[in-house]
């Protein structure tokens, strides 16, 4: 076979795909929802089933995905297209591509305006506004931004806007620097407050918590939602990961390029977590407070340490760094197609995409105060408001069956000679340990979790 070149450029190196692709992972997913959700879901049983997920299906499907998309080297609809007929396969397999475009749409709606509070802390922490606050003041501050729409929507879209301008230049140039420098600094930021944690909050308390599973916790929605959660918080499952791999030179391994980027994932949450929920029980919170749960607790550790202010400006930038480097990768995939197919240039490209993903925004905006009603979903999900029925809805339920699908197809759809060839891990037992991961364990795995789920079988 000759080989395919993308014609939206390359990564330079291989160090550049694992920080892009970390940029993608590390993101809200970790810093903001694996604390909410971990602390809805009970702590510890919670935290070892993500585990696991991200060890047995979250690792395999990367590399399923990565290999695709180098394989392929165009957007994910066009890759699938092109890969289904090299393998002789039904065209169907491209709604694989479509799904991960429409996923990709409707996280970014939500995940933009979370950024958004992101942003808003930024300034709020800087002005001095958390000196010596309490864990009411801190709250209540939070319920004064979310119940502004008109707050909520301008840093929404000063977050899109943001997002729109690197996306139109081509993710390649610029973000391979900043990531490089802000990733680390972030990391440094995540052990700072950490290491507050253990001096002032009930540090023991929190690690019990996130450590020590207690299953009579844990409800079949709460499996389901680590196992989404696994494959959120990896950009896994609607084609992000795919469409960077498309840009990898052919070179680089992509199981020890999917390892790293999980570990390093998986690392910054854990910190997040070990930061979060000792200020949690120390100062009585509710560890099932919600989304809102970074933005009542930290607060409390930056109005109290030593240069709180100073270093809380800096974490909260940082986190919007983080999403920013995720929300990219989030509409790239669009981007890509409507390029391809569409003749356009990347700049209109991203802008189209944008006001979509915008105006889509507007959903999650009024749930959080004008929309906001209570809901319970298959008697398992109880949210409020239509920004927890997309959360479920591509988090849940669309991610873990687009991962569902490319480990269905690079396991049993593509030929072993295809992708023992773009995996170049020779015939050993990595090699058949990824086939059979991605033959059996991944999709069996997923397929229990739906079925139990649906109350078709008890486990
Ligand atoms: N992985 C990102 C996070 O944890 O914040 C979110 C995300 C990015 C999900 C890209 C899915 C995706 F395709």
């Amino acid at each position: 076979m000759t080989e395919r070149i993308s014609i939206h450029g390359q990564w330079s190196s291989r160090l550049a795909f694992i920080l892009a692709a970390t940029g993608s992972a590390v993101g809200l997913g970790n810093i903001w929802k694996f604390p909410y959700i971990t602390g809805e879901n009970g702590g510890g049983a919670f935290v070892l089933v993500y585990l696991l997920c991200v060890l047995f299906i979250g690792i395999p499907i990367m590399m399923a995905e990565v290999l695709i998309g180098r394989r392929g080297r165009q957007s994910p609809i066009n890759t699938m297209r092109t890969l289904a007929h090299e393998e002789h396969q039904h065209g169907i397999w491209q709604l694989i591509g479509w799904a991960g475009m429409v996923a990709g749409l409707l996280i970014i709606s939500f995940y933009s305006v979370i950024a958004g509070w992101a942003v808003a802390y930024v300034f709020r922490t800087a002005s001095g506004a958390f000196t010596g606050v309490t864990a009411d003041g801190a709250a209540s501050i939070f319920a004064g931004l979310v119940s502004d729409p008109e707050r909520l929507l301008a840093w929404h879209t000063v977050f899109m806007a943001m997002t729109v301008v690197v996306v139109s230049r081509g993710v390649r140039s610029g973000l391979e620097k900043a990531v490089k420098i802000l990733m680390p600094m972030l990391f440094v930021l995540l052990l700072l407050l950490v290491g507050y944690a253990m001096n002032s909050g009930k540090f023991a308390e929190g690690l019990a918590f996130l450590f020590t599973p207690d299953f009579s916790a844990l409800t079949a929605g709460g499996v389901l939602t680590a196992m989404g959660h696994a494959f959120f918080t990896l950009s896994l499952g609607m084609g992000a990961i795919m469409v960077y791999g498309s840009y990898l030179p052919k070179n680089v391994s992509i199981a020890k390029t999917s390892v790293i980027v999980a570990i390093m994932d998986t690392l910054v949450a854990l910190l997040a977590g070990m930061a979060i929920f000792p200020l949690v029980f120390a100062n009585g919170l509710e560890p099932a407070a919600g989304p809102g749960l970074i933005f009542k607790t930290l607060p409390l550790a930056f109005g109290h340490m030593a240069g709180g202010t100073l270093f809380g400006t800096l974490f909260f930038l940082l986190l919007t760094f983080a999403a920013w480097t995720s929300a990219i990768s989030l509409i790239e995939p669009a981007v890509a197609w409507l390029v391809e197919n569409r003749g356009v240039d990347r700049a209109k490209a991203s802008t189209v995409i944008g006001v979509i993903a915008w105006l889509l925004g507007i959903v999650t905006i009024m749930s959080f105060n004008s929309w906001a009603f209570e809901f319970t979903f298959a008697g398992e999900f109880k949210g409020s408001g239509l920004f927890d029925v997309l959360d479920i809805l591509t988090a849940n339920i669309m991610l873990p069956l687009g991962g569902l699908a490319m480990a269905i197809f690079a396991g049993w759809y593509m030929s072993e000679r295809s992708t023992k060839d773009e995996l170049n891990l020779g015939d050993g037992l990595l090699y058949r340990g990824w086939r059979f991961a991605v033959r059996f364990i991944a999709p069996l795995a997923v397929i229990i979790v739906f079925l139990q789920l649906l109350g078709v079988i008890k486990v």
